[in-house]
Parts: C-alpha cells; sequence; structure tokens
C-alpha cells in the first residue's frame, strides 16, 4: 500500500498536545471517578493491548485526544505496578498511515486490538481502519523496545484485507502463543452471524488464514469486536461483542478449543455482566498466573452527561476470571481493590423489620466512592419480599440508586431510574437463585456502580450521575423481614485523576 507523507512522531506530538491543553480544564469538575481509570481527558472507549510485560501492568485503550468526542482514533496509554494506581504515558500510537488515515476523513485511526512480548520486545497488533476505503478494515503491528515508544511496522498492514468467506468488517486482533505458535482471533461476521477469523504465525510478520474458529449460533448478533480466545481451567474461553444482539451486548462462550482443526467447540454461553455501562471486555494473564479483565465501562448510543465536562469514558474495576466447580465462569473484583480501602464500619446481627428502612451512614462515614460487603439472611419460608439497599441518595429521597433482592422473582436488582442526572434509566436485573441468604459486594464511584455476588456468578455495572452531595445510604425490606448478619463498609481512596 503507498504511503502518505504524514509522519508518526509529528500527529503524535500534535495529540498530545491537543490533550495536555484540555487536561487542565478538567480540574474539579463533579463527575471525575476516583478509583476507575479514564483518559486524562478527551475521549476513551475499548480496553486495547492489557498485558503484563517485564513486571509493570500496561493498559492501551481507544482515545480521541482532541475532543470528548469519538475521532480519529489513538492508543492512549497508561502502566502501573499494582493494578490500582496508573500512571499516564504518553500516546502510544496515533493514526498517519494510509491504511489507517486520510486527512479530512473523521472515521479512521488505530482500532482496537492487542498486546504480545515477543523477546525484548512489546508488540502491539491492531486494526487499521478508513471509512469508505476497499478494504476498509486491514491489520497492522508496532513495537517497542522501551515499553513506552511505538515503531510502525514498516510491512503493514500484516493481513491486508478480509478472506472473502466474511464480512468487510475485520477488526480486533486479540494474539496469544500456544506451544510455538502465535495465534490471532479477528472480529468479523459470516452470512448473518457474528464470527471470529483465525489466523497464525511462527513469527508475527507473516500471518496463515486457518478459518473461522466460531461463528455465531443465530442468536449471537451479526457482527463480533473485540473477540478473545484464551484458556481458562480446564475449558477455553471466547469473549465476544455483539453487535446487533438481542438482549446480549458482551459475551462470555466456554468451550473447547481444537487447534488442530482450529476451531472452537462452544457449549454454554452467558453475559459477563448484566449492566447497561459494559462492552469491549478483554483479558490478559498476568505473571500470577490470574486471567484479569477489564472492560469499558460504558457503551456505544448512551448519552454522556460528562461531555459537558470535557471527558467521555472509563474502564471498569480489573476483575479476575475463574471456573467454578459446574465450569461456569465467575467473576471477581481483583484482591487489590481491598488497597483502597479506608474508614471502615462493621455492623453485626441487624434485623430490619418488614417494610422498613436503616439509615448505614447516620454518622456521615460514608462519602461518595465506597465499598459496602454484606450477607442478608432471610427465613426460608419467606417467598415473596425484597430487600437491598438505597445508596447515592438526597435527603429528601428523590434521588436514590437501588440495589436489592427480589424473593420472588429470584432476581438481583439495580435500579438506576431515580440515580440523577441519567443517561441510561434503568432497571437491570439478573437471575440468581438464593434460598434463604445473598452476600454482595457493591461498589460506587462518583459517577458508577458496579454490583457482584460473592461468588461473582453476577455482576451489575452501570454509571450513574448523582449529585456529589447525594451520600445517603439505607437499608431497606418491603414486604418480609431480614438479617444483615454482617456488613462492612469502607470509603475509597481517590487514587485516579
Ligand atoms: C468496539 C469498537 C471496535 C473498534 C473500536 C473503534 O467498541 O467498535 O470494534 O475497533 O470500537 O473505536
Amino acid at each position: 500500500m503507498q504511503k502518505t507523507t504524514y509522519n508518526h512522531e509529528q500527529m503524535l506530538i500534535k495529540g498530545q498536545t491537543a490533550l495536555q491543553k484540555n487536561t487542565d480544564q478538567l480540574k474539579d469538575t463533579k463527575y471525575r471517578l476516583n478509583y476507575h481509570f479514564m483518559a486524562p481527558s478527551g475521549w476513551l472507549n475499548d480496553p486495547n493491548g492489557l498485558i503484563q510485560h517485564k513486571g509493570i501492568y500496561h493498559l492501551f485503550y481507544q482515545h480521541h485526544p482532541y475532543s470528548e468526542n469519538w475521532g480519529p482514533m489513538h492508543w492512549g496509554h497508561a502502566t502501573s505496578k499494582d493494578l490500582i494506581t496508573w500512571q499516564h504515558e504518553p500516546l502510544a500510537l496515533a493514526p498517519s498511515e494510509a491504511y489507517e488515515f486520510e486527512a479530512g476523513k473523521t472515521e479512521v485511526g488505530c482500532f482496537s486490538g492487542s498486546a504480545v512480548t515477543n523477546g525484548e520486545e512489546l508488540v502491539l497488533i491492531y486494526t487499521g481502519h478508513v471509512e469508505g476505503r476497499e478494504p476498509k478494515e486491514v491489520q497492522a503491528s508496532a513495537a517497542s523496545i522501551d515499553g513506552i515508544h511505538f515503531t510502525k511496522n514498516e510491512n503493514n498492514p500484516i493481513i491486508s484485507g478480509p478472506p472473502s468467506e466474511v464480512a468487510a468488517d475485520f477488526r480486533d486482533p486479540k494474539v496469544w502463543k500456544y506451544e510455538d505458535t502465535w495465534y490471532m482471533v479477528v472480529g468479523t461476521s459470516k452470512g448473518e452471524n457474528g464470527a471470529a477469523a483465525l489466523y497464525s504465525s511462527k513469527d508475527l510478520e507473516d500471518w496463515k488464514y486457518d478459518g473461522t474458529v466460531l461463528e455465531g449460533d443465530g442468536t449471537q448478533g451479526d457482527m463480533w469486536e473485540c473477540p478473545d480466545l484464551f484458556p481458562i481451567g480446564e475449558k477455553h474461553a471466547l469473549i465476544v461483542s455483539p453487535m446487533n444482539m438481542k438482549n446480549g451486548k458482551n459475551i462470555i462462550i466456554i468451550g473447547d478449543m481444537d487447534y488442530g482443526t482450529g476451531t472452537f467447540i462452544p457449549e454454554t454461553h452467558k453475559e459477563i455482566d448484566e449492566g447497561v455501562d459494559f462492552y469491549a471486555a478483554q483479558t490478559f494473564e498476568d505473571e500470577k498466573g490470574r486471567r484479569i479483565l477489564i472492560a469499558w465501562m460504558d457503551t456505544w448510543d448512551t448519552d454522556f452527561p460528562t461531555k459537558k465536562e470535557g471527558w467521555a469514558g472509563a474502564m471498569t474495576i480489573p476483575r479476575e476470571i475463574k471456573l467454578n466447580s459446574r465450569n461456569e465462569p465467575v467473576f471477581l473484583p481483583v484482591a487489590e481493590m481491598e488497597e483502597l480501602r479506608t474508614d471502615n464500619e462493621n455492623f453485626q446481627q441487624v434485623n430490619l423489620p418488614a417494610d422498613s428502612s436503616w439509615d448505614i451512614n447516620l454518622n456521615k462515614n460514608l462519602q461518595n466512592s465506597f465499598e459496602i460487603q454484606t450477607e442478608i439472611k432471610w427465613d426460608k419460608e419467606v417467598k415473596r419480599g425484597k430487600v437491598g439497599f438505597k445508596v447515592r441518595a438526597s435527603n429528601d429521597g428523590e434521588k436514590q440508586t437501588l440495589v436489592y433482592y427480589d424473593m420472588e422473582k429470584q432476581l438481583l436488582i439495580v435500579d438506576t431510574t431515580c440515580s440523577g442526572e441519567n443517561n441510561s434509566s434503568n432497571k437491570c436485573a439478573v437471575h440468581v437463585i438464593r434460598e434463604d441468604r445473598l452476600s454482595l459486594r457493591i461498589f460506587v464511584d462518583t459517577s458508577s456502580i458496579e454490583v457482584f455476588t460473592e461468588e461473582g456468578d453476577a455482576v451489575i455495572t452501570n454509571r450513574i450521575y448523582p449529585d456529589p452531595s447525594h451520600t445517603e445510604a439505607a437499608l431497606f425490606t418491603s414486604e418480609a423481614e431480614a438479617t444483615v448478619t454482617t456488613m462492612n463498609t469502607w470509603n475509597l481512596k481517590k487514587v485516579i485523576d
């Protein structure tokens, strides 16, 4: 492909300068998060290139440094030693070459992808996108010795277009090594179904098409963005972000990988997170052998009230994925999250009569970013009633976010209808069977809520936009009585700017 005269270095400097100017305007805005990763300013979407390389965690991300709106895609970059505090690094990739850039066009850029360690090098593999071009999506790579400055591969694009049997939507390469071969899955579609194309290579340069590793079963959307294939327990998992899937947006398919035939044999699938604001999850294995997942804590087609503040987009807290004894995937906050805890209050054996409300923030201990960990019990014979929490509530009770269990419907519900300046007024529900007790961990930040069952079998993530002064929190019951056997609350420290 013909090169343009645009130089990567110059494009990086231009983007970095715009970013710095915009960052200065973000001081003291009300929705900046305290412990969730955000770009220094501007727009952020998918996590990219998650990896622990030479001991350091790297988080790259889809980024438009020039404004709070999506635009020509760059790769933002941050590093961490502990997964909870992050240092912003210079932009890693800016669109500059003919396969990812065209002057004056907005829908161009270095789209999503992944990172691998290859000897001394940190290599990024990503999609070059130019809307209206034929082909519009190709795969490219860039490498770095210091882990900060990346040089694009002279042989880009390393995959110059989709194989004929799949669609022109052909993006988000995820690369991993199995035995002595590199593999790559690329999101695409085949006919009406989402699909993932499989490639293999001995050197990360020459790639051979091995067919589609899996295509959707007819219910799993018509295009699979951000595929991710990895071993988990005795099985393999394929994560995809399907477009146009009814009742689904980011699923994990558990099954077996047959490297001999290059096919994935699916067994079960499950929504990773039942909230509204969760998309484009990506995983990596860290040096402790944990499989860690981070997703974009927003989604397409919602309003972003933070745009008024000059930024949009954040990441979920990192979650560890495992299989439970039934080979079902479970998702739990990484243990490092406990480092953020401060101002502990402990409550034991709190009896809640039917239709009661019990203030858990009487001492005004909890501020606007905190964690609640609790076990609630009720009589096994009781088959009807609700028990749960109101958080980030106003004094007058007009504004509140509800987290509760409906014993009759056996649903865990997060209701953000009255949360505040809300884009996604919504009731998110997940079916979890609990006979007489429920244990939860609830993570609230200035503009988000993530609810995990203690077992990790259900997670609900939403952005909420309450007023900073709304810090009332209460336990409540309706129709049934219940007992909080134990509850801990902590404020969570501000570690992100
Ligand atoms: C997913 C996605 C990817 C694409 C990127 C563009 O959210 O649409 O498929 O690479 O965002 O920013």
